[in-house]
């Protein structure tokens, strides 16, 4: 049965108090009936095109004149040249071309935002990337495994050998060109993303010392049930000699002592070096995430 309801999509830069009331209750009616995460995250702090409308509402006008809340998506530009995309629709409201709407609203934004592809972020648990993939012509870029342990107090051989030191915007030269060794990334996109994580009041940066000088780098984030580790890295010459594990082991010991109960770690599925260092360490599997890709120039998508 199609209903002929009235919906209309306004996009939003962020949402005011009343919109993310209404953002938090469809994310939760379609987290319990899909029992996936659709990954709208509110935290804004990483998105480099700050100006860029983001948020996308599709309202369906009830006869009170009360507008309802059908489907979100969600978008942010983390860094280089692609947009992510995150999206959901009331289980109710589905198969009406509610996500289609949204989709090619927030796609026309990422073109005009200069945007050269954009990534549809599933869930992996709930099987909706390849109908997504089908519907647009996005192929499947990477996966990403959510790993998680319980911080208990450790055992932590190396504890002595590394010192972290916390990073803030004074040292930016320093972290900028760490991460860009580390990472591999392109010097202004890294000195980018490095800006945004020291300019993020609910990060904490850390450089991590030896006798040798600079070996890695990694932060830590705050989340409502736990904390996450980010950019946990080494730099390439002083890999397979126990500093990635020291420095895991530091961090947790760190957030053990702060009476943390959950830690929590995002590795890419394809990064061997990284699972088995996690695996190490009692770090088991809880999620995946998918991320599909769409290139944008001259696609009609949707
Ligand atoms: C992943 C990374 C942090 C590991 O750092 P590291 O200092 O080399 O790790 P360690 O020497 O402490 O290794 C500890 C254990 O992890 C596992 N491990 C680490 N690198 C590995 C690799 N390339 N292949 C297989 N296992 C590996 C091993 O079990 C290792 O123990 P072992 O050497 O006794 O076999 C490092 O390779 C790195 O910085 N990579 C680039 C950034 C990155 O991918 N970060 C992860 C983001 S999620």
């Amino acid at each position: 049965m199609i209903l002929a309801l009235d919906v209309a999509v306004r996009a939003l830069v962020a949402p005011g108090d009343g919109e993310r009331r209404d953002v938090e209750r469809l994310v939760a009616v379609c987290a319990e009936h899909d029992r996936a995460d659709p990954g709208i995250r509110f935290d804004t702090a990483l998105n480099l095109k700050g100006d860029m409308p983001a948020w996308f509402l599709a309202e369906a006008r009830e006869p009170s004149g009360h507008r309802r809340v059908l489907g979100v998506a969600r978008i942010f530009a983390p860094g280089g040249d692609e947009g992510e995309l995150s999206a959901c629709v009331d289980p109710l409201f589905r198969r009406q071309g509610i996500f289609r709407a949204l989709s090619s609203e927030a796609l026309a934004v990422m073109r005009s935002a200069g945007l050269k592809e954009a990534l549809y972020v599933a869930d992996g648990k709930a099987g909706f990337g390849p109908l997504v993939a089908g519907h647009v012509g996005a192929t499947l870029s990477h996966v990403e495994l959510l790993m998680e342990r319980k911080p208990e107090k450790i055992l932590c051989p190396y504890c002595g050998t590394i010192r972290l030191a916390p990073l803030g915007m004074r040292d930016i030269e320093q972290a900028s060109e760490a991460s860009a060794d580390i990472f591999d990334e392109a010097p202004d996109e890294a000195r980018a993303f490095m800006e945004s994580c020291l300019a993020d009041p609910d990060r904490e940066q850390y450089a991590a010392w030896s006798d040798r000088g600079l070996v890695g780098l990694v932060s830590l984030a705050e989340e409502t049930d736990g904390w996450m580790v980010f950019g946990l890295g080494i730099v390439p010459e002083l890999r397979r000699a126990g500093y990635g594990g020291a420095v895991l082991d530091a961090v947790i010991t760190v957030l053990a002592n702060r009476g943390v109960q959950t830690v929590r770690i995002e590795v890419d599925s394809s990064n061997e070096g990284a699972l088995a260092l996690y695996r190490s360490r009692g770090f088991a599997e809880k999620a995946r995430t998918e991320y599909w890709r769409l290139t944008l120039d001259g696609t009609t998508a949707c």
